[in-house]
């Protein structure tokens, strides 16, 4: 199971009559058999165009993809053992649901009762049952989009392909397409490559998330690794929210790392990367790690914003000519505080992760 099945090598797209447009730039990643993987990142920054290359529909400037250790460049798309399940789900308006799940396979010229078979599977697996003579128009978002994966499980690729496939859904049928995408893909095992821009859906999703931006690979890893140990900044703000507390380090020495905050000394355990002694960091917290209470905690500070919104409340702390987001889960009566209440700020010290803070 631990096979790779899919690598990205090197990937470069550019557009343009010059190539100006750099829309995948040295793209490196390798996904393993039966996992689910998740391109994530802002609008622009290289989703589709890396969906499409794997696909066949784009031809890479450099670079290869290799499936099975074979390189697919000089594999046209109609060749590739994949299937791809699109935004606006694509379906042939004047075919009825059974003719659009089995167009695949006559192309492919298979025999009739083959096809009625196989149509049958997938049809019971997306829960469409009785609805083969129905015409696109006739069925729900959510009908449609199971027609348009029935269609793409029905010719059974190696490798399932997704580009932003929930958008057009309401958020509850969203959140429900979800959790059948996942249980589908793990009882069938079909690796797959996930596009999206909504960090909730790559979070209950993935396997692992590839954070992109502007073309590039900012981070590779599990949501949890993603979410505990951004590599960065943009990955910190990109996935939940962080405060980022200007600092610099005044030792590191066997796994420990001092560091001064606000008037104190934080010791935390060093990640894997290493730093120098006065090198400019951020200390990084999320807001539902910060705690704040009446009696006791490391600093003092002031609420500067308190935003009621029942199942939390987010509140804005000064604390040393600093403001700190932090977010209460849960609110009781005795720990809901008003603008202009003084109080204590926890920030303890497991809960920070170090980033280099560049100068200059
Ligand atoms: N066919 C094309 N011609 C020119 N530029 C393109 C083309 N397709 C995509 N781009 C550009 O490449 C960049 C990446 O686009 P895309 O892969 O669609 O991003 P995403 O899916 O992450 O929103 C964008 O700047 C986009 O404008
Ligand atoms: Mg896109």
């Amino acid at each position: 199971m631990e096979s790779t099945t899919l690598v990205l090598n090197n990937l470069v797209k550019t557009f343009g009559r010059q190539g100006e447009v750099l829309a995948v730039n040295n793209l490196n990643i390798e996904i393993r058999q039966g996992e689910f993987v998740t391109l994530l990142g802002p609008s622009g920054c290289g989703k589709t165009t890396t969906l499409r290359l794997i696909a066949g529909f784009e031809f890479p400037t450099s670079g290869q993809i290799l499936l099975d250790g074979e390189s697919l460049n000089d594999v046209p798309p109609n060749k590739r053992p994949m299937a791809m399940v699109f935004q606006n789900y694509a379906l042939f308006p004047h075919m009825s649901v059974f003719d659009n799940v089995s167009y695949g396979l006559k192309v492919k010229r298979q025999a009739a009762d083959l096809i009625r078979e196989s149509v049958e599977i997938v049809m019971q697996l997306m829960n469409l049952v009785g609805m083969g003579d129905r015409m696109p128009h006739q069925l729900s978002g959510g009908q449609q989009q199971r027609v348009a994966l029935a269609r793409a499980l029905v010719m059974q690729p190696k490798v399932l392909l997704f580009d932003e496939p929930l958008s057009n859904l309401d958020a509850k049928l969203r959140v429900q397409m979800r959790i059948e995408i996942r249980r589908l893909q793990q009882r069938l095992g079909i690796t797959t490559v996930y596009v999206t821009h909504d960090q909730a859906e790559a979070m209950s999703l993935s396997d692992r998330i590839a954070i992109m931006r502007d073309g590039q690979l900012e981070q590779i890893g599990t949501p949890r690794e993603i979410y505990q140990q951004p590599a960065s900044i943009f990955v910190a703000d990109f996935i939940g929210r962080a405060n980022f507390i200007e600092s610099c380090v005044q030792s590191c020495t066997d796994g420990q790392l001092t560091l001064e905050l606000f008037g104190r000394m934080l010791t935390i355990p060093a990640s894997q990367e290493t730093f120098s002694t006065g090198e400019p960091v951020y200390l990084v917290i999320r807001p539902e790690a910060a705690r704040v209470s009446r009696q006791a905690g490391n600093y003092t500070g002031e609420v500067k914003q308190a935003v009621y919104l029942g199942s939390t409340v987010e509140y804005e702390i000064e604390t040393h000519d600093h403001f700190v987001s932090v977010v209460v889960y849960n609110p009781q009566q005795g720990d809901i505080f008003e603008e202009g209440d003084q109080v204590f700020l926890d920030l303890p010290s497991v809960a920070f992760h170090v980033l280099p803070r560049q100068t200059g």
